[in-house]
């Protein structure tokens, strides 16, 4: 793929993009020591195992073994295929992409020009908002000022099947993006028409700001539409992962705690009273990657439910899922605001203190958790004790196994049920799952590598190595290592591409032309620079090393050419001749 992208174009721009950037401004990192780490978007985890190296311009999960460079990073988390990561970079960094001579470049949809598509189409409809009575006047009854519209981007889409057609969609290649994009439909007969008519629109926005979906509100409620429409799932909006106003609240860093709110309008109207750290899940219950995202950004969370008792129904889903998010450091609370209201209601009707007595009365999970299953029990009996001891089980087995976390929530059932902590605890560990296991961390110190993987994992340390080995190298070839043919084709990759400074362009290389070595080439890359060291003291002088290696290896070539036993000869000789 990408053969009339110029290699040494993509070489130079996975040199200038930083890769820790990048992914930073899709989910925060965390600095330690020379690396960068997060849980893993790959995988679920509770702790982290997804590293991003600066150095080397590489990712990599030592949960799930995801890995690879800046492109790899938007074709995996961001679902781009490889030109339209390769061009999101390059405006990124502000490049222009070159292709090879005498190729001409292919038309093809990129994403860049798929966000520029929806930002036309939610300017659009913030015109129409600004010239439209009946729409304005619902915002305003709904309580919404001109200001807060604004700030959202809210828009109208006005009535008539082919307002977005006929305003964004004149070229071929315009509708085509429009109907990837869902905001367009085809009917049976084959004729175009819009997806949101007459609805108040709110623009959904990702982490950097940019428009990725709409989500449509309708002026009056009635039974034949749904009351809110969203647009399709497409590779630029994934409804299980979005939360709307995370971009806004995101604004607000450092964050202390998050809100967690049903709806777009509570979103809006808490952010119209000063309240601007709440989120939305997008007409769904709560899922992974919203937690993951979430807890990502804040050490404390709080869902808002409402009180009556499909409220607390969901509210329970909700804390199931929390459950094994739960480390030590972070927090979870429940909103229960009084029956029949969600924030903007209540906002609205009783005002701003009202939602403040709920804020305060914020119920810990703990409590939540043991409250709820108590009253489900009859506490002023042996037998109902016993029950809560039953029903909690299995819930605090979920947490974090080991953690303080669960040892206080144990504390806390025993202190409840007046059975025995250690019981309790031996009982949990009982039904412990299994761990999954963690796949290879390289925990090999450099001596106990081959030489030739000595050779290659210094290269990958740097490329300007391949300076001390001769280019073709027959002499080297004749090892019997295994690796030894793909350590001399790093030599070649890099005396041919000066601009290859990094894991991440070798790793790319490797990608596009030899796939069978990605793996051994990701691996050795991955011992660190720590174990390159842990026999010395100071900072070893690397080229040194590396010359050591490869004079040793040509000792090795210079023995077995001197000294080849007589069987062995005699053996290849027959071979060679077919006998
Ligand atoms: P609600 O039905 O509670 O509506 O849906 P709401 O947020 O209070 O909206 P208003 O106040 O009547 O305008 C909560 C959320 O669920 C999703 C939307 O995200 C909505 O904000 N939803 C609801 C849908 O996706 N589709 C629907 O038909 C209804
Ligand atoms: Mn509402």
């Amino acid at each position: 793929m990408g053969g009339h992208i110029s290699r040494s174009f993509i070489h130079e721009l996975i040199n200038r993009v930083d890769l820790v950037d990048l992914i930073d401004s899709y989910f925060s990192l965390r600095k330690t020591g020379q690396n960068y780490i997060a849980t893993c978007p790959f995988h679920h985890e509770k702790t982290p195992s997804f590293t991003v190296n600066p150095e080397k311009q590489f990712y990599y999960c030592f949960g799930c073994g995801a890995q690879g460079n800046a492109i790899n990073f938007l074709m995996n988390y961001a679902h781009f295929e490889f030109v339209e990561a390769v061009h999101e970079l390059a405006s990124q960094v502000g490049m222009e992409v070159q292709y090879e001579q005498g190729n001409a470049s292919v038309s093809i949809t990129l994403p860049t020009s798929l966000y520029d598509l929806l930002t036309q189409v939610a300017k659009y409809y913030q015109q129409q908002l600004r010239q439209s009575p009946i729409a304005i006047t619902y915002l305003k009854k709904r309580g919404l000022t001109g200001e807060i519209a604004r700030d959202f981007g809210l828009g109208y889409a006005p009535t008539g099947w082919n307002n977005i057609l006929t305003t964004c969609g004149s070229t071929l290649e315009a509708k085509t993006r429009l109907l990837e994009m869902g905001l367009i439909k085809k009917n049976a007969k084959g004729d175009y028409y819009d997806l949101f008519r007459n609805r108040i629109m709110f623009p959904i926005v990702d982490g950097r700001g940019r428009v990725i979906a709409f989500g449509g509100r309708l002026l009056q409620d009635n039974s034949k539409e749904p009351k809110y429409l969203n647009s399709p799932e497409t590779r630029l909006f994934q409804k299980g992962g979005e939360l709307y106003g995370w971009y806004w609240a995101r604004q607000n860093r450092p964050l202390q705690h998050l809100v967690v709110v049903e709806g777009y309008l509570d979103v809006v109207t808490l952010a119209q009273y000063g309240i601007k750290n709440v989120v939305a899940t997008l007409g769904t219950a709560v899922t992974h990657e919203h937690l993951t995202r979430l807890f990502r950004t804040v050490p404390e969370i709080r869902f808002c439910f409402d009180g009556d008792l499909a409220g607390q129904k969901a509210a329970w889903r909700t804390l199931e899922r929390v459950l094994p998010f739960l480390q030590e450091g972070q927090q979870v609370g429940f909103i229960f605001l009084p029956p029949g209201h969600d924030p903007d209601s209540l906002l609205r009707q009783e005002g701003i203190s009202k939602w403040n007595d709920c804020v305060e009365k914020t119920l810990p999970f703990s409590n939540f958790l043991f409250d709820t299953l108590q009253q489900q029990v009859d506490m002023s009996h042996l037998d109902g004790k016993a029950r809560l001891a039953k029903l909690a089980k299995p819930l605090l087995k979920q947490l974090p196994t080991g953690s303080y976390y669960q040892l206080l929530m144990i504390k806390e059932l025993s202190k409840l049920t007046q059975i025995d902590e250690t019981r309790l605890t031996n009982d949990l560990n009982d039904l412990i799952e299994p761990q999954p296991i963690n796949s290879s961390i390289p925990n090999k110190t450099l001596r106990e590598y081959s030489l030739v993987d000595q050779a290659i994992i210094y290269l990958l340390h740097n490329p300007t190595l391949s300076q001390y080995v001769t280019y073709p190298n027959e002499k080297l070839l004749g090892l019997p290592d295994e690796h030894i043919k793909l350590f001399l084709q790093l030599i070649e990759l890099i005396k041919l591409n000066p601009k290859i400074k990094t894991l991440g362009t070798i790793s790319y290389e490797v990608d596009q032309h030899a796939t069978e070595y990605k793996n051994i080439i990701n691996q050795l890359g991955l011992v660190s620079q720590g174990s390159l060291f842990t026999n010395h003291l100071h900072m070893i002088d690397m080229d040194e090393e590396f010359k050591d290696i490869i004079k040793r290896l040509n000792e090795e070539y210079n023995k077995q050419i001197v000294f080849p036993t007589k069987n062995e000869t005699q053996t290849d000789e027959k071979k060679e001749h077919g006998y």
